[in-house]
């Protein structure tokens, strides 16, 4: 099948990709800029992103908006001319430095999820940096458009809609989990898409829309392609690289996974998520509690002494290797990662030979 190159304003992508933020540690520099090297887009996720600063743990909001400034310039050291931004999540403490901070790195794209980004344009007027919300439901899409259109008076750069299959948080309740089989949620997908064409209209513009959640397939992708999307979000898929920021842990627990191990679980963030169910996991499930060692200010709504387990400790568990105490988020199609590979073997794999 041939592929559209995606183009965002004056940005254009050869590859219709664009490689979903993954925190904690997960796609920093490396993988970002391997695949904006390949001709997607790289997003670095800056969830905890200072982790392995020597101040993180006594000033964490200085150590993540240094790391910041880092991994961009790693990545753009393995893609001077690529497409390189990051990914930022709504529900942390200090979003709006994390932004600015991004977009003085100089960010080509930010893209804002794990709530709704409502106040993103203030925080890249003036910018050279393009901006997309994650939207899960018409109803989110339809908030998010209405809100930037009355009060910045303008849109969506171009939008991800995440779909129930993804890794890492969901934008759905448990209940709209059970809701949405692969027919009721291409349905919400075209209406996203009615939706967004309107405001495409209205803004005289085109505002690409990416579909993301549990595309691990060359027909998975060109089922995507075939509701409407401009392009692709993926993330799991890139887990198991040579190129991937993870721990090598990390990629072997993917590659060990089987489907019976993956799972929705609770997280503090007050979302559901999906992960590996590994031995932390089960005792959580089974109502253990793990008070946090330590608060590093991460989310906006946390209560510490309310919460089964803090999330920045078990993901950066996870970043460190130690897969047995970590949260380990995947998408729905993580088992089918069954060895180390490369960026490059896995775009081959998802789009055919592009070159
Ligand atoms: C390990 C992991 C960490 C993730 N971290 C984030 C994150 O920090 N912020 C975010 O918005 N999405 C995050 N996601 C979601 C991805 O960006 C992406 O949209 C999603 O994984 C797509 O589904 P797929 O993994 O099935 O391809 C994460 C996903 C995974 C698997």
């Amino acid at each position: 099948m041939k592929y559209n190159e995606l183009k965002i304003g004056d940005l254009v992508a050869k590859i219709p990709l664009v490689q979903g933020g993954m925190g904690v540690g997960i796609s920093l520099g490396g993988l970002a800029g391997a695949v904006a090297k390949a001709g997607g887009i790289g997003l670095i996720s800056s969830a905890q992103i200072g982790f392995r600063e020597a101040d993180f743990d006594t000033d964490t909001k200085a150590a993540n908006i240094r790391a910041i400034g880092k991994e961009l310039a790693k990545a753009r050291s393995i893609a001077a001319a690529g497409i390189i931004g990051f990914n930022i999540m709504v529900a942390l403490k200090y979003y709006e430095d994390y932004v600015r901070a991004a977009v003085d790195a100089g960010a080509d794209v930010i893209v804002s999820g794990s709530g709704l980004p409502v106040d993103l344009p203030a925080y890249t007027k003036d910018s050279r940096t393009y901006i997309a919300p994650i939207v899960s439901t018409e109803r989110s899409a339809s908030t998010i458009l209405k809100y930037w259109d009355r009060k910045y008076q303008r849109t969506a750069d171009f939008i991800v809609i995440e779909g129930p299959l993804a890794g890492g948080h969901l934008g759905f309740t448990n209940e709209q989990l059970d809701l949405y089989d692969k027919t009721t949620y291409a349905l919400e997908i075209s209406k996203i898409i009615q939706l967004v064409g309107r405001y495409e209209k209205q803004f005289d513009c085109r505002i690409p829309v990416i579909l993301a959640g549990g595309i691990n397939s060359r027909e998975q992708v060109q089922e995507a392609f075939a509701l409407g999307a401009s392009g692709v979000q993926i993330g799991t898929a890139f887990i198991a690289t040579a190129e991937c920021d993870a721990d090598p842990a990390y990629k072997q627990a993917l590659i060990q996974a089987k489907a019976s191990d993956i799972a929705i679980v609770k997280s503090p963030v007050g979302m559901p998520g999906r992960a590996i169910v590994n031995s932390f996991m089960e005792r959580v499930r089974d109502g253990q509690t793990f008070p946090p060692g330590r608060c590093r200010q991460c989310l906006k709504n946390c209560q510490p002494a309310a919460i089964p387990y803090c999330i920045t400790e078990r993901l950066i568990a996870a970043a460190n290797g130690d897969v047995t105490e970590a949260l380990l988020f995947c998408g729905a199609y993580a088992y089918k990662s069954d060895r180390i590979t490369t960026v490059d073997a896995v775009i081959d794999e998802l789009f055919g030979k592009i070159s």
